[in-house]
């Protein structure tokens, strides 16, 4: 299999000699996640250890195999950021956003707010299921096992469940979580399958473990395929020189723009499939190296602002501020080479005069030229980007930029100094919510 095309654009701000620099600044923490390789999840590189790890995918293989013998029509993923985020890229990236319209089963909804109308909505069309006589799974992940939102939805499907299962609703329950969190003592007590969180796997680098796996093999997606692509991409990640490294040089692209003012990355996607994985890079970026402090305890309030466009789409709504507000952002453009289908504009003649030079040519071919028409536009106004092209959106392709990008926030992180698997702000928002719900 090939790999991803990955090519970043030279401006006067960062060039090759600029980039050089921090290579030697880079050596320490390329040698940390090489060491760490060997180590399975003992560091707190963990989730370069997801892919490898077969007896992980062994077991999800065997709860997949036990739940799809309920033939359900419906998987509901009840998890909120790291704990869903990734699967909900990976599954859009691959079956598109009228998966749940297709003839394809099980349908799959995911609860991840608490916004009684769209919990309501899923419950409904959860029920219709129910009420046929057909069956569901549940699918509960938290690490923790005490994210507010995510138990507060679980107990609103499992009551669901509940009232047509009253037997036997153990049997369609998986918990995704970590081992000695009050959330597996309770599947252990009541049954359900326990899928394990590795203790040191942050939430946000967990896609390719059970997090993800569990749901997205449900779905039918192809997880050797997908945790090949992640395995394979690691030793390119880790090449000591860093043009040849495309994690370790789209860090150091961002970090030295983020250096001289420009504290935006907008990831810039040329592929509707694909807004998931913006939103899955969005909570990545931000939670990893949006900080208020570095390594030393220093307050810092470091911070790259993660944006995520779609192409041509968001072409009609921010490339104006884009091209001509603040420089203030670098941008990753990411493209796919080969699309599953084929569209050509018809010759219709009655239409002819509307716009020239598109009748009769395939839409890739427009979408292609829209896309070097806007890298062309950036480029005269020597706006930073990097660009990765997907030879096609299959599941292998899939788990290489997924690994790639987590790779390039553990040097981003590195490079400017802070820890990228903590998450204390969040946390202080999750203790606060508590407190003010117990005293209501
Ligand atoms: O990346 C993270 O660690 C967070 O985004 C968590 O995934 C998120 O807060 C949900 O936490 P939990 O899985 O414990 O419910």
């Amino acid at each position: 299999m090939q790999h991803m095309q990955f090519h970043y654009e030279y401006t006067q701000k960062v060039n090759k000699e600029h980039l050089e620099q921090i290579s030697t600044h880079l050596q320490s923490e390329i040698g940390e996640l090489k060491k760490s390789l060997g180590l399975g999840y003992e560091t707190d590189y963990a989730f370069l250890n997801c892919p490898a790890d077969g007896k992980a995918l062994e077991q999800v293989a065997a709860v997949i195999g036990q739940k799809r013998e309920h033939a359900p029509t419906a998987l509901v993923v009840i998890g909120i950021g790291g704990s869903n985020l990734g699967t909900i890229a990976i599954h859009q990236a691959l079956s598109g956003r009228f998966y749940n319209q297709s003839i394809s089963s099980p349908k799959v909804y995911f609860a991840d707010t608490t916004d009684p109308d769209y919990i309501n909505d899923i419950r409904v069309l959860v029920e219709r299921e129910l009420k046929a006589g057909n069956n569901i799974i549940l699918n509960v992940i938290s690490k923790s096992g005490s994210t507010t939102e995510t138990i507060a939805n679980f107990h609103v499907f499992l009551e669901l469940l509940k009232k047509y299962k009253p037997d036997d609703y153990a049997n369609y329950v998986v918990a995704t979580t970590g081992e000695g969190s009050k959330l597996w003592s309770l599947a252990e007590q009541e049954g359900f399958s326990t899928l394990p969180i590795p203790k040191k796997l942050g939430g946000r680098f967990s896609v390719l473990s059970p997090v993800g796996l569990f749901p997205l093999g449900m779905l039918g997606v192809n997880l050797v395929q997908l945790l090949s692509g992640a395995q394979s991409i690691i030793p390119l990640c880790m090449n000591e020189d860093l043009l040849s490294n495309p994690a370790a040089l789209s860090a150091t692209v961002l970090f030295l723009h983020y250096q001289q003012g420009y504290n935006i990355h907008d990831t810039f996607l040329f592929s509707v499939d694909l807004e998931s994985v913006g939103k899955w890079y969005r909570q990545l970026m931000g939670e990893s190296v949006g900080k208020e402090k570095n390594k030393k305890g220093e307050e810092v309030n470091v911070g790259m602002t993660p944006t995520v466009s779609i192409g041509s789409a968001d072409l009609h709504s921010v490339a104006q501020l884009y091209l001509g507000g603040p420089r203030d952002k670098v941008t990753t453009f990411i493209t796919v080479g080969k699309s599953k289908n084929d569209v050509t504009v018809p010759k219709i003649a009655e239409l002819k005069n509307l716009v020239e030079h598109i009748q009769g040519k395939p839409l890739a071919a427009i979408m292609n030229a829209i896309v070097q028409g806007t890298q062309a536009a950036y480029k005269k106004r020597d706006m930073p980007f990097i660009s990765i092209g997907l030879p096609e959106k299959n599941a292998f392709y899939i788990g290489q930029l997924l690994q790639l990008k987590m790779i390039e926030i553990v040097y981003l992180a590195y490079l400017l100094d802070v820890n990228p698997f903590d998450q204390p702000n969040v946390e202080l928002y999750k203790k606060e919510t508590r407190e003010i719900l117990a005293n209501e």
